[in-house]
């Protein structure tokens, strides 16, 4: 709206006199008018193309100024248009019904020109500024939506890279130790429903799942004949092996994940009772992610076949698991490893390595 255009204005009265007068001054004050002398009148002009703001007398013939306002309220398209009363009613019940059907104003005839000129002055100052408040308010909220959609994205893509990075440090450990190969998915596999069946998060349940793929990611430093001999290890050798979850920590310390995977990887080997190692922790302090992963992890190693023995099977895994229940592994999670396997049905994902 530039200068020139200082609004537009529909003026409903049914004395053509009034209108007159009110028409000739606005006109000359540089505002488009126009005219109508009654309600319906009024409305069709107001509905073919919506001014900045409505005139409107009260007592008219047919459509009253109370019925033309509430019609005009109760269209979308024509509600916000602000509405000033010009009456003869003077009674404070009349100015008081024509508030409370949405006129923002009231003018009482014989009105006084200048009085008129104020008004609507300032009420078309003040619908210009709520629409452009409000016009700022859509245009803010839309770029808001744009970029909350682009950070999801980036954020879904960056899950995405994230996931696929883990995989191929997963394939890296596999592709030297084919007889664990798929362990760790397997592992991740039931430690993820375990986690489930004991009510984790769902986001703490993604960073399981993680860190579960990549727990043994420390076997990396180990020569591969170690890991893929038949036969029993010397001490020395097991002594080798057990720096893996050490080495695991290591690796991962400076990657800022946004679960524990570190403390995942450094506490799969540790007991309840403190028999574990790197660092012999009990109960409590081991990672409840790592309690977890303990027991996926032994039930996955003694369920499946190894270069020293054939697979033990999963009755005798789950036997293991019961008889450590409460000192070598944590109740609660044994509990939900057997509920899994005994009443749900639950199996490992097969093995790659038979
Ligand atoms: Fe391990």
């Amino acid at each position: 709206m530039n200068d020139m255009d200082r609004g537009s204005i529909v003026i409903v009265d049914d004395n053509a006199n009034n209108l007159q007068v009110l028409s000739s001054m606005l006109q000359q004050e540089g505002y488009k008018v126009r005219p109508a002398l009654s309600g319906e009148q009024a409305l069709r002009a107001i509905t073919a193309s919506p001014p900045d703001l409505v005139l409107l007398d009260i007592r008219m013939p047919g459509m009253d100024g109370y019925e033309t306002c509430r019609r005009l309220k109760a269209t979308p398209a024509t509600a916000g248009i602000p509405v000033i009363f010009i009456s003869a009613l003077a009674e404070s019940e009349d100015k008081l019904a024509a508030f409370a059907i949405g006129g923002v104003d009231y003018v009482s005839k014989p009105f006084q020109a200048e009085e008129v000129l104020a008004r609507v002055r300032a009420h078309l100052q003040l619908h210009r500024m709520q629409q452009s408040l409000e016009g700022l308010v859509e245009e803010r909220t839309a770029a808001l939506c744009v970029s909350v959609a682009s950070l999801e994205e980036s954020r879904a893509a960056y899950r995405r890279m994230l996931d696929q990075t883990i995989a191929a440090i997963a394939m890296t450990i596999e592709k030297r130790d084919p007889y664990t190969a798929g362990h760790q998915v397997r592992v991740a596999h039931l430690a993820v429903a375990m986690a489930r069946k004991l009510g984790l998060e769902p986001e703490r349940i993604e960073g399981l799942r993680l860190g579960a793929t990549i727990h043994d990611i420390g076997k990396i430093y180990l020569p591969a004949e170690i890991l893929s001999r038949p036969g029993r290890l010397s001490e020395t050798e097991l002594a080798l092996v057990r720096t893996h979850a050490e080495v695991g920590l290591e690796i991962v310390r400076d990657v800022e994940f946004p679960w524990p995977i570190g403390m995942m990887i450094h506490q799969h080997h540790e007991r309840c009772d403190g028999s574990g190692y790197p660092r012999g922790i009990v109960g409590d302090e081991i990672l409840l992610e790592a309690r977890i992963l303990c027991v996926a992890d032994v039930v996955e190693a003694m369920a499946a076949h190894r270069p020293y023995r054939a697979a033990l099977g999963i009755d005798k895994a789950l036997a293991e698991v019961r008889a450590g229940r409460g000192t070598l592994y944590d109740g609660p999670v044994v509990d939900a490893c057997l509920a899994l396997f005994e009443q749900d049905h639950y199996q490992l994902p097969p093995s790659l390595a038979g």
